[in-house]
């Protein structure tokens, strides 16, 4: 049995969104919001409990997102977030300490691997190794490990939208853009206040994006009504909003990622390009649901394109299951404990 035995790890996704956690025979242990609720600057609760106070507005407790497009922000608060899960998923940190899998955004630097690690130790573990969310998307699809060739994978969340090109294992071509579903819902924010003279939270602009949000213009949009306040009288009013609309206000961030593809597909090499061509791009993250999402990049790099089942679970998937083949040499880095 190596370092990395399979019963005593744990694998991690930190999202800009939500952080999941992946634990041998029991699956997704944890799936809540990257979110910290702090009072008098000591964390107080985190994920979704810390989301409904931020929701709440207490004027005594600040919430805090603990990973902007795809980075920790503050190690002391990702530390004490994860001591808290692992509290929460009670028995999986008890009296040994584990060895980790975490993933880290698509072309990393070695300092954001360097704090992904060093904060997960802070946090208990004992060995971490990192993997790039691009290959464990991937993994997470059901390619195995010894297909992961002329296969492409581009995966859209809340903050970041990484494509790779994979080749022998590893990315031969790639690219991260901070660009993702967060700053649609901004954009949808101040087009129905710039369209409509209405104030909405993002929050609202989330749940309108996922309910009736498309990445082109539709012959027949479907239609919701929105509550909010006025911009000038600040009192309630509803509008009709449609997919079109939502549409025409995350054209910016759709144009974004057909460009990150496209440029990641123009800097591939040759021989591998038949291959994409023949296998088509697989997306993956929450992002991938946004209807014609899959339809406007296929017209635009020309390659068909394929939806993966529960996109956003790829990485933490990829996780589990790199995680079972218990292939060490397979991840990068491992800082071992003195
Ligand atoms: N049906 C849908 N249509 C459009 N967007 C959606 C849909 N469902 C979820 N999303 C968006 O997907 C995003 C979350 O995706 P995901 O969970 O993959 O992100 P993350 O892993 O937290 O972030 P990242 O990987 O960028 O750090 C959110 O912006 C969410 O609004
Ligand atoms: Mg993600």
């Amino acid at each position: 049995m190596g370092i990395f035995s399979f019963s005593r790890n744990i694998g991690i996704d930190m999202g800009t969104s939500r952080t999941r956690l992946y634990v041998p025979y029991r699956g997704v242990v944890f799936d809540e919001p990257s979110i910290v609720a702090l009072e008098k600057k000591e964390v107080v609760c985190i994920g979704g409990a810390a989301k409904e106070m931020m929701e709440r507005a207490n004027p005594r407790t600040e919430a805090r997102e603990i990973v902007i497009c795809g980075a920790i922000q503050d190690e002391g608060m990702v530390e004490q977030y994860l001591r808290k899960v692992f509290k929460q998923s009670n028995g999986i940190f008890t009296f040994i300490r584990r060895d980790a899998l975490v993933g880290v955004s698509t072309g990393a630097t070695s300092m954001q691997q360097r704090s992904a690690i060093q904060t997960c130790r802070r946090a208990g573990m004992r060995h971490v190794f990192t993997e790039e969310n691009a290959i464990l998307a991937a993994l997470g699809v059901g390619m195995h490990k010894d297909e992961l060739h002329g296969r492409m994978v581009a995966d859209i969340g809340a903050g970041l939208t990484e494509t790779a090109v994979i080749s022998l294992g590893g990315a031969s071509s790639s690219s991260t853009v901070r660009v993702g579903g967060n700053d649609m819902d901004r954009s949808i924010v101040s087009y129905v206040e710039r369209q409509h003279q209405l104030l909405i939270s993002e929050g609202t602009a989330r749940r309108m994006k996922e309910q009736i949000g498309s990445a082109m213009q539709l012959v027949s949009p479907k239609e919701l009504k929105v509550k909010g306040g006025d911009a000038r009288t600040k009192l309630p009013r509803v509008v009709r909003i449609t997919s079109n609309d939502i549409a025409d206000a995350i054209q910016k961030e759709v144009g974004m990622i057909l460009d990150a593809v496209a440029s990641v597909f123009q800097s591939t090499p040759p021989e591998l390009t038949s291959d994409i061509i023949d296998r088509g791009l697989i997306l993956t993250g929450g992002v991938a649901k946004l209807h014609g999402l899959d339809t406007e990049i296929s017209k635009h790099i020309n390659v068909p394109v394929q939806i993966a089942d529960e996109p956003e679970h790829a990485v933490i998937r990829g996780i589990g299951r790199s995680m079972q083949s218990g292939h060490l040499n397979f991840h990068k880095w491992v800082i071992r404990s003195k």
